[in-house]
Formats: structure tokens, sequence, C-alpha cells
């Protein structure tokens, strides 16, 4: 591609003219909003270790009590980014939650859609449209756009999850807002979902509403996992996306949740997509190569890779398995049209 014409070429009452009407040369900045064949990102990849976060986020409890904070949020920031723009990615954003024994965080509803990835503690619930989710380690709790959410901890321990958000795209949009409410009456579950396949009927009809399932357990998970590995060739990714069980579409709007299992010793490269991607590690510590970058996480670690990074994962222990939870920008690219993997 030829080099264009820059700013400094022009004479300076033609630019300050320009400005003077609002207008500005496309030229010297096209070959940066059109970059030749991969676009610019500013993502890096990124590593948030626990050892750090757990003791800074339990020093907010000491410092900031609820009333003052809300939600009492440790954001992780990709630096690559600039950490006052509190973003993992363009479009994601991650932030380490605690609430302490006793406390709640009032109810809101926002535009912005979040999911809940519970790390430590149990005896919390969050309350999603009146629908009582408990919060046990490893547990995927959605808080679609626009549902009514609060978190209310009756236990005796801390407990601390992980918020994903597609907090950037929403303000980048010009559309994220929250509104205040009163707290919620609590149900439990109307619907469950006893084993994959199998769809509860209630009175003859199927589960109506965007959003059937809105917690997806842990163990669980953790055994569908296991059970898979049985059947899935070393070297190939041990993989089950979170679906909406009555459409089996992602199951949320903007971004795919999926759980990935490490066998001991194992090594796997991942499709180069166009995404960006977090990893969550649940259980065990193993190692990423994320482009150039190498990352040795432990369990509770977060890390980002940008789009189109090569992604290669592995398991160093020959016992014990490692077990991942991702998020990616997927379905967003694809309603969009702009998905590709390379
Ligand atoms: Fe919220």
């Amino acid at each position: 591609m030829k080099a264009l014409g820059t700013l400094e070429e022009l004479p300076a009452d033609y630019l300050s003219e320009l400005a003077r009407a609002n207008l500005v040369p496309l030229w010297p900045s096209l070959r940066s909003l059109l970059p030749p064949r991969a676009p610019n990102t500013a993502t890096l990849p990124s590593h948030w270790r626990w050892k750090a976060i757990r003791p800074l986020l339990l020093r907010a409890g000491d410092l900031t009590p609820m009333e003052k904070a809300e939600r009492r949020v440790l954001v992780l920031a990709n630096p690559g980014r600039g950490l006052e723009n509190l973003q993992a990615s363009a479009t994601i954003y991650l932030g380490m939650q605690l609430v302490l024994p006793g406390e709640t965080a009032p109810s809101h509803r926002h535009t912005p859609n979040a999911a809940r990835v519970v790390v430590e503690g149990e005896g919390a619930v969050t309350v999603v449209d009146g629908e009582s989710c408990p919060m046990l380690p490893g547990d995927l709790i959605l808080t679609p756009t626009g549902q009514w959410h609060e978190h209310r901890h009756e236990g005796r321990v801390p407990v601390i999850w992980l918020d994903v958000l597609d907090l950037p795209l929403m303000v980048y949009l010009d559309v994220s807002y929250a509104i205040e409410g009163t707290p919620q009456q609590a149900r439990p579950a109307e619907y469950a979902y006893p084993a994959g396949g199998l769809a509860p009927l209630a009175h003859g009809r199927r589960v109506q509403g965007a959003y059937p399932l809105l917690r997806y357990e842990w163990q669980r998970t953790r055994d569908a996992l296991q059970a898979l590995s049985g059947s899935c060739e070393r070297g190939t990714p041990v993989q089950l996306a979170y679906v909406n069980p009555e459409t089996g579409g992602d199951c949320l709007n903007t971004f795919a949740f999926a759980a990935l299992m490490l066998r001991p010793g194992e090594e796997v490269m991942l499709p180069r997509v166009s995404a960006a991607r977090v990893f969550h590690a649940v259980e065990g510590n193993g190692e990423a190569q994320l482009n150039d970058t190498a990352i040795n996480f432990e369990q509770a670690d977060t890390f980002c890779a940008p789009g189109l990074a090569s992604v290669r994962l592995n398991n160093r222990s020959s016992g014990a398995p490692v077990f991942l939870i991702t998020a990616d920008e997927s379905p967003l690219q694809r309603k969009l049209g702009v998905y590709e993997q390379r």
C-alpha cells in the first residue's frame, strides 16, 4: 500500500480554516482506520493474578462500606487500552467483586449484559428478575440486559466473583444506563434442566422467554467436561459452550461463554479468531502462550487474548486437570458479519 499525505504537508492556514469549519482531511488517518489485511488493536495479552487481586479486594472491604460502593469491584483493566478506560478488550469489561457476610448489593437493572463467574465463598445469592441463583465457586450466572438483579449474602465468609460485562460496547454506543430498584421478592428457579437434551415441560408447554436458564452450575459443567474428555482425542480441546437450552444459541446476545478442560500433560492450540477472548482458571495451574507473551497462570487467575492472537494452552501437571471458563466477543462479531477464523 502506498503512503498517503500527512497533516504536516498541509499549510497551517489551510488546517486552521478546516478546524474553524469543523472539517478534517481523511487521508492522513486513512491507513490507521483501514490498515492492510488485519485490524489495529490496543488490546494487549494481559494477566491478572488472583494472588495480587484478593488481598487488595479484601482491603477494599475495610476501606469502603457497601453504601459508598454500591458494587465493590476492582476492575481488571488492560494496560494497552489505558487503565482509566476500564476495558479488558474493546467490548469486554472484567471486574472482581466482593460482598461481605450480611451485605447486599442493591437491586438495579441496566442496558449492559452481565455474567458472573464465582471465584470464592458460599452463602450468597444473585436474584435475577425474582429468580434466586445460589452462588457457588465456578458457577456461571447470567444477568441479561434489562433484568433486575441484586446480590445478597447471608453466609459467613466473603464471597468474590468475576463480573464479565459488555459495558465498553454499551458506553461506546451511547446506550449505557442503570435504573435503581427496590429489594426483589425472591423465588427458587422455576424450571430445572435436569440433563443435556432434556427440556422441562410445565403444563405441557416449553419455557417461554429469552433467557430460560440463568445459573449454570459448575459441578454439572465439570462432570460434563470429564465425561466428554473420555471421547475426545488428546490435543483436541475438551470444550463445552454455555448455550440457551431452548434455542441452542449463545447464552447472551453479545458474548459467548465456554468451559474448557486441559487434561494432565495436555497442550492445545485454539483457533485464531477475530474475537478477543478472556480466560478464567476455575481449577488448576498452567501456561498460556498468547502471541509472543508467555503466561504462567494459577487457579483463579484471569487473562486475555486480543482478536486474531494465536493461543496455546498447556497443562504441565502430571496428575491434575485444568478447568477454564472463557468469554469472547464472537456473537457480537457474527451479528455484524465481521467474525473470522484464520
Ligand atoms: Fe449490575
